[in-house]
């Protein structure tokens, strides 16, 4: 479904009957790599699904994507929807940046938080060396040369080996991020700010879920971030990588829905 914005529109999906899930995916990604959890929540969340500004069938609006501007899309989504009542927020990796960012500005609006293959921290001055390099890339080279370069990193070294239909489903998802998409999100992320000081300040109830063996983001940030929110669980997910929803779903979801059951009835 479409969701109109001032001179674009957002693509987004809504099924099942509950508290609110908004799913928030990950970089260069879009609201696909949500596909296994959709189904399996809908008997207890309303879930809904975006794909982000620039990513999936999302209009590929030119610019900076701060995440602040991102969590503005998500909150006007949802405000378009009606959704007035307290929401369970999930975010994957970019997707949880959002989340913080959302968190900051409406604390009020979270019922809970799912903070998946994500980190508090900001981007060193190598990480932020590398996202100048991959928007040169971009523009020069195209998405190909992206999606080739992070499809690697994105899965464990046993996913990759051993599932070669999940390596083709997300390399067919990052071939459809448009190229102002990649560069809006990589700048966006770039220049994110440091959200470790605010961990102390959450007050929802926080999941956190971390593949073993993600490459992208150690999982010691996983766990950084469990020390500091008084009211968080950390899972961790064994023979997973980034995309640790794609890699093991049935684990991740039991998890995800162990976390909403007790906050559905509440
Ligand atoms: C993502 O999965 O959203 C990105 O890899 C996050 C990042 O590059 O920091």
């Amino acid at each position: 479904m479409k969701f109109q914005l001032a001179n674009g529109f957002l693509v987004y999906g809504q099924t099942g009957e509950g508290i609110p899930l908004l799913l928030i995916h990950g970089y260069p990604l879009s609201k696909k790599m949500w596909d296994p959890q959709v189904l399996f929540l809908a008997d207890i969340a309303t879930v809904i699904t975006l794909d982000l500004r620039g990513h999936g069938e999302s209009y590929p609006f030119e610019g900076t994507y701060s995440m602040d501007l991102l969590a503005d899309d998500c909150y006007t989504l949802l405000n378009g929807l009606k959704i007035t009542q307290p929401v369970l927020i999930c975010g994957l990796s970019m997707g949880g940046y959002i989340t913080f960012a959302l968190y900051r500005k409406h604390p009020d609006l979270f019922a809970g938080m799912i903070l998946t293959s994500t980190r508090a921290a900001p981007d060193s001055p190598e990480g932020k060396a590398n996202r100048n390099a991959g928007i040169r890339n971009v523009r020069e080279l195209g998405m190909r040369s992206i999606a080739e370069g992070m499809l690697p990193k994105v899965l464990s070294p046993i996913s990759l080996s051993s599932k070669p239909s999940l390596v083709d489903a997300i390399m067919a998802i990052m071939l459809e991020t448009s190229v102002n998409g990649v560069a809006g999100a990589l700048q966006g992320m770039r220049d994110r700010p440091d959200s470790t000081p605010m961990l102390s300040q959450i007050t929802c109830p926080t999941l956190i879920i971390h593949g073993a063996d993600d490459q992208l983001i150690p999982v010691s940030e996983a766990k950084t971030m469990a020390s500091h929110i008084k009211s968080s669980s950390l899972v961790v997910i064994p023979q997973a990588g980034h995309l640790v929803n794609l890699e093991q779903p049935e684990l991740y979801n039991q998890a995800v829905r162990d976390f909403i059951k007790p906050l559905s009835h509440a």
